[in-house]
């Protein structure tokens, strides 16, 4: 029998902060390429973003990101508005090439003088920065000397680490490294539908051995410069089925769970690279060197899970490397979000759980968790009922493992304003709150007010 959706995604009782507990860390998300624009001015240079946007045919409707939400201009009222909502923490990254231009070299002072700006906004209003240090913007200049495919770049993150260090580090006590390395080695160098366009295991293997040696990389210099922050690394992360219970597409399941799951997690664990179970991996040895096995490791203080929807997979003859295909939740019926992901709320309960089933894997905060749909904004603003019952029903699931002991600490909504999104241009819509992008008027939608409300419980 083919899998559809089994268990009943439905809220059993409205959901209360208290259950969580008083140290549960609640936020938002976002990302400086998404929401920022000014991606030329005071001295920013330009990232794989800003190149990709520009070329043809790349991007939903060729939007790009210049303008964005123009949170470089206005991110006092959007922090006006976080404020009003009573959320006390933002996760946000700094732009590589805002701060070293040419990714290395000689610091931007306006660039650095922005998230000092913006930390001390979000300080002064009682919010918590957390600073992810790279969310896909490489500086332009370092993908022309290879990009992640170049080792130089463990050199040039953890300069940048550092220097992101010593700027903010008296006020920033959070700390996460790379954002969902999987997705941007893997969409951005094998399938080249993300910046910078790369296709091939020749672009995505040592991009992949890079990134992965950088995260711990990353947390070293973060840790030994501010042994008291918090420093962490953030993972994707979908719960995975087989579509029919036959050992070709259990197999298969096995070998795509590997792929996007395991392959930057369980290196950072200590435990190497899930070979067994794709042997496809095997081909980094090229890339090896002697000590790597052992610099894959580092001891983060938390796990960043970012997580959104159940994947479903089968044996598939024609996709070469993993044989296995993903089984679209258009094709199997079930209900999606407008990115085309299934609504699938005990997803974010499996995937806690195998985090937390890893013998030493520290604690958890779930630093993406969202959806886009289709909103209708009206003269009485936003009513996102679906949003809202997403937010409601995947909550209960975080809170169903946090009850079975699951260490997870945190929670944060992707996204506080709509932004771009990526290749996907300004169609979906993630926010909590409406960004008309003609006028730049924000309006809070009715899942913003839930949050508030929900928050000051
Ligand atoms: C994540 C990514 C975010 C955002 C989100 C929704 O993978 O980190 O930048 O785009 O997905 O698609």
């Amino acid at each position: 029998m083919p899998i559809t959706q089994k268990e009943a995604p439905i809220a059993q009782a409205p959901i209360l902060k208290q259950q969580f507990g008083t140290g549960f860390k609640w936020g938002v998300s976002a990302a400086a390429f998404q929401t920022e624009g000014t991606w030329n001015e005071d001295g920013k240079g330009p990232s794989v973003w800003d190149t990709f946007t520009a070329r043809r045919g790349k991007i939903y409707k060729a939007h790009n990101a210049s303008i964005a939400c123009d949170f470089y201009h206005r991110y006092k009222q959007d922090l006006d508005i976080m404020q009003s909502l009573a959320i006390p923490n933002f996760r946000f990254s700094t732009a590589w090439s805002r701060i070293l231009p040419m990714g290395k070299g000689r610091p931007n002072t306006k660039g650095i003088g922005f998230y000092d700006r913006l930390i001390d906004s979000c300080l002064q209003r009682d919010i918590t920065p957390w600073i992810t240090l790279y969310h896909w913007d490489l500086p332009q200049a370092l993908e022309d000397q290879g990009g992640w495919r170049n080792r130089s770049v463990l050199g040039w993150l953890e300069d940048y680490a550092a220097l992101c260090a010593k700027q903010f580090g008296d006020r920033v006590k959070h700390w996460m490294v790379l954002n969902e390395p999987m997705a941007f080695t893997g969409v951005g160098y094998f399938l080249g539908i993300h910046a910078p366009g790369r296709r091939g295991l020749s672009n995505f293997l040592p991009a992949m051995h890079h990134a992965a040696l950088s995260q711990a990389a990353g947390g070293r210099v973060l840790k030994s410069l501010m042994p008291q922050a918090e420093v962490g690394s953030t993972f994707s992360y979908s719960h995975i089925e087989p579509y029919r219970h036959i050992v070709r597409d259990e197999q298969a399941a096995l070998r795509m769970d590997a792929l996007l799951n395991r392959t930057f997690l369980e290196p950072a664990l200590g435990l190497g690279y899930p070979v067994q179970q794709l042997p496809l991996l095997k081909r980094i040895e090229k890339y090896m060197q002697p000590d790597d096995e052992n610099l894959l490791a580092f001891d983060f203080d938390f796990l960043g899970l970012q997580t959104y929807t159940r994947e479903v997979v089968k044996h598939s003859f024609f996709t070469p490397y993993v044989f296995a295909s993903l089984v679209k939740a258009a094709k199997r019926g079930v209900s999606s979000t407008d990115m085309g992901w299934e609504v699938y709320p005990p997803s974010i309960y499996h995937a806690i759980k195998r985090f937390a089933a890893y013998p030493n894997a520290p604690k958890i905060y779930i630093t993406e968790n969202g959806a886009a749909f289709p909103d209708q904004p009206s003269a009485h603003g936003v009513h996102d009922i679906e949003r809202t019952a997403f937010l409601q029903n995947y909550l209960c699931q975080v809170l169903r493992a946090k009850k079975e002991g699951a260490p997870v600490q945190g929670y944060f909504v992707w996204t506080f304003t709509d932004n771009f999104e990526w290749a996907e241009g300004y169609r979906p819509r993630f926010g909590l709150v409406h960004v008309d992008f003609s006028t730049q008027v924000r309006v809070i939608k009715d899942s913003g007010y839930w949050y508030r409300d929900f928050l000051k419980s």
